[in-house]
């Protein structure tokens, strides 16, 4: 530091107090963690009040424990907590993103997929250094679980409601019998929610992960949809059969090493009527854009995962997570489609509709 820099002390104070909440936050991702993988916020979903013991007896965990855990939720303003008789209350709106598996807005999803990240960290600090990328199959498996977790609740909420409504014409196609591919599936969540909204249709999952297939099965066959919801293990840009009349990808374009390839492959396998239906993470096309508490998110999942995957395997063009409609145009363009146009948004993704 240069020895005529004035220090402002009250902005220096700002900000050590703000970094202050953010290891706190940091910390707090593990506490949710354990809210949800021990019982907590289900156990207080009722809104019932209750003191730590009660807790503790409710869900079978040490008092000790619960009692830490209580007050660091209350600091946190995750719990509220009342002085006057030492218990705690969850309140239904914090127990709807919590503690409902169902919910819209579920959230434990998100701090599963954001802890297994971290725990894989170091791997990707060496790679940083070298550029050499890091797959999705090497990665713990609270990332692809969490991923799912994440995902699924919007996909419940829009996908079936408004996101394949705003395609031209697609709707009609799977009332009464389409073919669709739906490529870097994971464990299946969009496949099986189309699958059980459009039984005349015939769904067909892909992904390069075998561990994610294997997953996808099984939660189809739970579903009571395997027959028409199949999965093969298969890169983007190879994956087998033609003629499809929709074809999907669900967060995952930019983790591709080569979307431009994937998108011509596509184009190859898509009917000549048919519809790409790209579903990516919301974002701006300017840096400056995405300079707020989503896009910090998704530039944080951009470094530590998806980047590293897309460098992991050939080409590795690296889009990142945050790379925007006009870019992501520029490649679905390039690949052979005439048309692409934005057709709807959340606060966490956009959806993209690309024809021939
Ligand atoms: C963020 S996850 C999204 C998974 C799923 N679509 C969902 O929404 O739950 C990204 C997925 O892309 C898959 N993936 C990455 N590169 C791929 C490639 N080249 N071909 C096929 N799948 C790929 C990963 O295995 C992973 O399942």
């Amino acid at each position: 530091m240069s020895t005529n820099t004035t220090i402002d002390q009250d902005k220096l104070m700002d900000f050590v107090f703000r970094v202050v909440g953010e290891v706190g936050a940091t910390l707090n991702a593990t506490l949710v963690e354990m809210g949800d993988r021990l019982g907590f916020y289900r156990s207080m979903a009722d809104g019932a009040a209750v003191t730590h013991a009660e807790l503790a007896q409710r869900t079978g965990v040490d008092e000790h424990y619960t009692r830490e855990w209580l007050c660091a939720q209350a600091a946190g303003g995750y719990i509220d907590y009342d002085p006057a008789t030492a218990r705690y209350t969850l309140p239904a709106e914090h127990a709807a993103a919590l503690a409902d598996e169902q919910s819209p807005v579920f959230l434990p999803g998100l701090f599963q997929i954001a802890n297994g990240t971290c725990r894989d960290a170091p791997a990707i600090f060496a790679d940083a250094r070298t550029g050499a990328g890091f797959g999705w199959h090497q990665h713990n498996e609270d990332i692809h679980q969490g991923c799912e977790r994440f995902f699924r609740p919007g996909y419940n909420a829009n996908l079936v409601g408004s996101w394949l409504p705003a395609l031209n014409g697609v709707v009609g196609k799977l009332e009464s019998g389409a073919r669709v591919a739906d490529v870097g599936c994971g464990y299946g969540a969009s496949t099986i929610v189309m699958a059980q909204a459009f039984p005349r249709s015939a769904f067909f999952g892909s992904d390069y992960h075998a561990e994610s297939i294997a997953a996808a099965r099984d939660r189809a066959a739970e579903a009571g949809v395997a027959e028409r919801a199949t999965f093969e293990c298969a890169p983007a840009a190879s994956i087998p059969g033609s003629d499809y009349d929709l074809v999907t990808m669900f967060d995952c374009l930019h983790d591709m090493g080569d979307p431009a390839g994937a998108a011509r492959h596509v184009r190859e396998v898509l009917a000549p009527d048919g519809t790409w239906m790209v579903v990516e993470p919301i974002a701006g096309d300017r840096v400056e854009d995405n300079l707020n508490p989503v896009g910090r998110l998704y530039y944080g999942f951009s470094t530590l995962l998806c980047t590293p995957c897309s460098l992991s395997q050939e080409v590795g063009l690296a889009l990142g997570t945050q790379a925007g409609a006009a870019k992501l145009s520029e490649v679905i363009l390039g690949a052979g489609f005439n048309q692409v146009r934005k057709v709807a948004e959340t606060p966490f993704n956009m959806v993209l509709e690309a024809r021939p």
